[in-house]
């Protein structure tokens, strides 16, 4: 008999006061994953079960782990580990063909093939905050372990499509309206007394396998189709959406065997498909991100448990709001009471805005508001943590601001910048600790955007560095580390993609072109339309201001000006790039046509058709070629960072992995030759980076870049 202190990865518990009812714990931390080790400890446990008479039920738990089960080990994916017998699929229905009523025990985020597991059992009970789910279309392939034939069997056809076309998971309470569960329990204890209830009750074990997915054929047929035409709209450009709807419709149509050996099929080519090789490149850039190579990871942090944040306008307010969300209080500074007054009323109003879609209490809207503390006088900054400056983009003000903050901050605080374009060196020169100052890039709003660049200027020390990580995930950011330079490495990779569209329009495309090849690719908007969104009066100024210093031979479209000169500022002014007569839709504009042909004709361009590849190469080449440069600079430690700035920063879509992965999955070989016929063809800015001719020349790829720069 073991007890918990066990480091076996599963545990066979059969005690004297419970010797009707044997408990098998999984004990495989931090998740519980279906490591080979647990499958065939599992399976040993059940025969063992099975062959003792004493035992007239079985209870599968975590135990006091965080979880029942966090399914299939990805550690083992495309190793020979995950083909040791039982395969986790295989193990699900060694389980159901259990002679003797199987209960799981649901607590914590039991997903995907956790999940599956519970449902080879015969009955399943859980917490109320339990999670389940099969979330695996996220990553990209289906539930792969008998999940789409066993859901729909047990929750009809409708609900099962709902949960595992979207992969959300539903907590223990929603679980048990819907049916997946039996019993809501408070733990193992009331669990065993479920499996007691079971036997006294004669009920024997329940075989999802065995039952119908219930409504009739010709309702059920219908079920199907709705739903595909919902992700005709939802899902567009993707793959798994679709697996899962044919894997899940064969529940119906197929017996369960059948149903079975299909997903499997359907599984293995989802698989190896470039969306989920994306999605799953994704998962790990995010997890990777943190690590930092000359960064103990056990370096004694700063902690941040107070802010204050100097400027209430629209960074600062976002900014404040991130901490006041956490949990975490800030104080807001601003020169003027006035200003001050107008920043609180946009962050309560835009709290409000929240309360009334009812994705607020009341209570935690007034605790929210009450965390923000605002003032007018510098000297409040001095118990904070951290200050981050949000003023205006003027280095004479950040000047200003900063001599003040290295007056009144606290020795050991952490100072911060959210300039977007200035040089972050520039303004730590500026107190008398540049070891304490780094640059946080917030994008807006800044309440509600994830992704935050982490600026390290030439002095910051590294546990500023580590600490500010640190807080990016306690505020819900995603932190990537990144060097000083024009527009960091989001916004500087961003600047030759909306160029190269401008260019694309002047040769021959028209907006509508350009945005329909990038949103088909899967950017939910193209560069055009998003500019009209985002107001193109923010641009115009910033262009205005890059004129004073762009070499004059560097070709340059004025389109933008010229728009602009009309008062056309985008969506705000319901004209842009388009015009916008519902203050929303987007509608292709004679008049902007009149002026990009003109423009056209005025640089002796012969308007040509552009195709669509000509259009994606350009807009993503360009962007990539620019990343090769941040990576050959040191200005981005991986280029999976600069993935996870673009996935979370810029809507990149998921599926494709980020820019940079990418270009690995076209092949760096077609990337460079395809930029060096560029460069050949228009010069100018196209030079393909050393970098990218060195892996392309390798035949390596920037994955492998990757591995070599971590050791
Ligand atoms: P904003 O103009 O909305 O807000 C600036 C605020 O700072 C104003 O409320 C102003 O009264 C206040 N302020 C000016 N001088 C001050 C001083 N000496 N002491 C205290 N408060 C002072 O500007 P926004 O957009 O919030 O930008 C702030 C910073 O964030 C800038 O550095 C900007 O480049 C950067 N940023 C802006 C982004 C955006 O999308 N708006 C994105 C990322 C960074």
């Amino acid at each position: 008999m073991a007890g918990f202190e066990d480091e076996s990865p599963v545990i066979y518990r059969h005690e004297a006061e419970n010797e009707d009812i044997a408990i098998i714990i999984l004990n495989n931390p931090p998740v519980n994953a279906l490591s080979k080790d647990v499958r065939v400890a599992l399976a040993r446990h059940l025969e063992t079960a099975i062959d003792d008479d004493a035992v007239t039920a079985i209870v599968i738990s975590g135990g006091s782990g965080r979880n029942l089960c966090g399914g299939a080990d990805i550690r083992e994916f495309n190793t020979p580990a995950r083909d040791v017998k039982p395969m986790t699929r295989d193990l699900m229905n060694l389980i159901e063909d259990c002679p003797k009523p199987v209960i799981a025990s649901i607590h914590g985020p039991t997903l995907g093939g956790g999940l599956e597991l519970a449902m080879g059992c015969h009955y399943r009970v859980a917490t109320a905050t339990a999670q389940v789910g099969l979330p695996e279309v996220l990553r990209g392939i289906i539930p792969g372990a008998g999940g789409t034939q066993r859901l729909p069997r047990l929750i009809g056809l409708g609900p099962a499509l709902d949960m595992i076309t979207t992969g959300n998971p539903v907590d223990g309470e929603k679980a048990m309206e819907l049916g997946i569960v039996d019993a809501l329990v408070g733990g193992l204890r009331e669990s065993i007394e479920f499996a007691r209830q079971v036997v006294a009750d004669n009920r024997g074990p329940r075989r999802i396998s065995a039952m119908k997915v219930p409504g009739d054929a010709a309702e059920n047929a219908k079920i199907v189709e709705e739903c595909r035409a919902k992700l005709t709209k939802t899902a567009r450009g993707l793959l798994a959406p679709f697996h899962c709807l044919e894997s899940v419709a064969n529940s119906v149509k197929l017996s369960f065997d059948e149903g079975w050996e299909r997903e499997a099929e359907i599984s293995r080519v989802a698989m190896v498909s470039a969306e989920s090789r994306s999605l799953v490149h994704a998962f790990f850039a995010e997890r990777q991100v943190t690590k930092i190579p000359d960064i103990p990871a056990d370096i004694a942090l700063r902690p941040v448990s107070k802010a204050a944040i100097i400027g209430a306008g629209t960074m600062g307010g976002g900014i404040a709001m991130s901490f006041a969300n956490a949990g975490i209080p800030v104080t807001i500074i601003e020169a003027s009471q006035d200003n001050l007054d107008n920043g609180m009323k946009r962050m309560a109003a835009n709290y409000e805005a929240t309360r009334k879609r009812g994705r607020l209490s009341d209570d935690e809207m007034t605790a929210r508001m009450g965390r923000i503390t605002p003032s007018t006088d510098y000297a409040d900054m001095a118990d904070a943590d951290i200050v981050i400056e949000a003023v205006f983009e003027e280095m004479d003000v950040k000047r200003a601001v900063f001599t003040e903050i290295d007056r009144l901050a606290r020795a050991d605080a952490i100072l911060a910048t959210n300039t977007s374009t200035l040089d972050v060196d520039e303004i730590a020169r500026t107190t008398s600790r540049p070891e304490s100052v780094l640059g946080t890039h917030f994008f807006s709003p800044a309440n509600v955007m994830t992704l935050l660049e982490v600026v390290r200027a030439e002095k910051t020390d590294k546990d500023v560095i580590a600490s500010v990580m640190a807080m990016a995930k306690a505020i819900n950011k995603v932190g990537v580390v990144v060097g000083v330079c024009d527009g960091f490495v989001g916004n500087r990779m961003l600047a030759p993609y909306f160029r190269q569209g401008d260019f694309l329009v002047e040769e021959g495309a028209l907006p509508q072109d350009v945005d329909r090849v990038i949103e088909e690719y899967g950017f939910r908007m193209g560069p055009f339309r998003v500019s009209d969104l985002a107001g193109l009066d923010i641009s115009w100024a910033i262009e205005k201001r890059r004129a004073e210093t762009r070499p004059a031979d560097e070709r340059f479209s004025p389109l933008l000006d010229s728009i602009c000169q009309l008062g056309r500022y985008g969506q705000k002014t319901s004209a842009g790039w388009y015009r916008y007569e519902d203050g929303r839709t987007a509608l292709p504009d004679p008049v902007v046509e009149e002026l990009i042909t003109a423009r056209s004709r005025e640089m002796d361009l012969n308007r040509r058709p552009i195709d669509d590849d000509e259009i994606l190469q350009r807009c993503l080449y360009s962007m990539i070629n620019e990343g090769a440069k941040i990576l050959e600079e040191g200005l981005a430690i991986r280029a999976s960072d600069i993935d996870v700035i673009w996935l979370n920063g810029y809507g990149f879509p998921r599926h494709r992995g980020g820019p940079m992965f990418y270009a690995d999955t076209v092949g760096l070989r077609e990337v460079y030759d395809t930029l060096d016929r560029f460069h050949r063809q228009w010069g100018d800015k196209w030079q393909p980076a050393a970098l990218l001719r060195e892996l392309a020349n390798a035949g390596s790829s920037f994955a492998e870049w990757d591995k070599g720069r971590m050791g």
